[in-house]
């Protein structure tokens, strides 16, 4: 027992030193993206196993599990990154499987961790309230669980959460299309969002609305696409169920081929007022590119604005060559670091720091939040490439 603390409190000591150096030398293993994509099962077996006497150790086992929800989308290539760098250099054993866009494949994902041996799951859901059944079955073997980056809903089985500000990630799509609107009234405005299965599609849409539905009530934007949002378009706030008839009919399902088969739908059904100069929120950047991709094929749009989020390399290089108007930086090194580092509190049976709290419908989970920074032309190559986030060998024309 005494060497697993002596290990946890040198596992400690390192999170801590990279949560405040959360430098270049990981920075420099995200930029080379170093990170396996073709294997969906991923072990660190270079890490050291520190806690021999621990259970799961005993059984061969894994001390913490990471389920991530796709590797077909390049944001959690981030994160895996970061985990594998992070958890490895803290010397733990640990694991990290991909759901691949299944809640089955997540619950199988979840049992084989739990038979491994974890004593921590950190789980971003392929769908917050399918994914309730496979924590609950892991926090019944005693393994603390940790949501990551979408809340888990309708269950008391999730310990903390760790997250971007989704609801910031919104109100700068929204602001950003209000700012760098042409001047005048009566713009065309195109919405899409989200997985309906991902409560952080709603958080992000509530708080893009909270800034387009004024500029939508005084004229400056016409809804161009959504019957649903036109309905509702005089509310400020909007209930659940109003932003889930709405997100209803504008989703993308977080994914690029329904992204761009909706948005050329969309042109497609447009009348010749509801084109021209156009703006668009994007909910993110692959989904971005795709809209984006059909919006400047359109011989009647004359220029379109379109908003991301998530930084992708293919975004970032599509921010510079102006096909896409801005992104926002979730900086996967912190959500990943803190995840980390509350893991490393709960095996030294401390209680995690956490700053806010957020309500799942079964409880108020205890949180822990990170600022996102807008990122444009103008202050790319500082918020992206100075950060040592990214190399600048990435890109071109920067
Ligand atoms: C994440 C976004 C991501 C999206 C699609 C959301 O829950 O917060 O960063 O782009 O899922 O994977």
């Amino acid at each position: 027992m005494k060497k697993k603390l002596l290990s946890l409190i040198l596992a400690a000591a390192m999170v801590t030193t990279m949560l405040v150096g959360c430098g270049s030398k990981e920075a420099d293993e995200t930029a080379s993206n170093s990170a396996p994509v073709a294997d969906e099962v991923v072990e660190d077996d270079a890490a050291p196993a520190p806690a021999a006497e621990d259970e799961g150790d005993a059984a061969g086992g894994i001390q913490v599990g990471i389920v991530l929800p796709t590797k077909d989308e390049p944001r959690w290539l981030q994160d895996q990154a970061q985990f594998e760098s992070i958890l490895g250099d803290a010397g733990f054993t640990n694991q990290v499987l991909f759901s691949q866009g299944s809640s089955a494949t997540e619950k199988t994902n979840v049992e084989t961790l739990v038979s491994q041996g974890i004593d921590v799951l950190i789980i971003c859901a392929q769908d917050g309230a399918a994914a309730a059944a496979a924590v609950e079955a892991a926090k019944a073997e005693g393994v603390t669980v940790i949501a990551y980056d979408r809340l888990i809903t309708g269950t008391d089985a999730v310990d903390y959460y760790v997250t971007f500000d989704s609801f910031s990630v919104g109100v700068a799509q929204g602001q950003y299309l209000v700012d760098n609107a042409p001047a005048g009234s009566g713009i065309p405005l195109y919405l899409y969002a989200g997985a309906a299965t991902d409560n952080n599609a709603f958080i992000f849409f509530e708080g893009a609305w909270s800034v387009l539905q004024p500029k939508i009530a005084d004229g400056t934007f016409v809804i161009a696409n959504s019957s649903e949002a036109v309905a509702l378009q005089d509310k400020a706030e909007l209930t659940r169920d109003e932003e889930a008839a709405i997100i209803g009919q504008i989703t993308t399902d977080w994914d690029f081929n329904v992204a761009k088969s909706k948005a050329e739908a969309h042109l497609t059904a447009a009348s010749a007022d509801m084109k021209g100069d156009v703006v668009v929120l994007g909910p993110n950047d692959g989904t971005a590119r795709s809209i984006a991709d059909v919006f400047a094929t359109d011989k009647d749009v004359s220029s379109y604005i379109v908003t991301g989020q998530d930084a992708e390399i293919a975004s970032v290089q599509y921010v510079i060559d102006g096909k896409q108007s801005m992104t926002v930086f979730k900086d996967t090194r912190t959500l990943a670091a803190d995840s980390v580092a509350m893991a490393v509190s709960i095996l030294n049976g401390e209680t995690p720091a956490t700053d806010t709290t957020y309500n799942n419908e079964a409880k108020d989970v205890p949180a822990k939040q990170t600022n996102i920074v807008v990122v444009t032309k103008d202050n790319v190559k500082a918020a992206l490439i100075d950060s040592g986030y990214y190399d600048a060998s990435e890109f071109t024309g920067l």
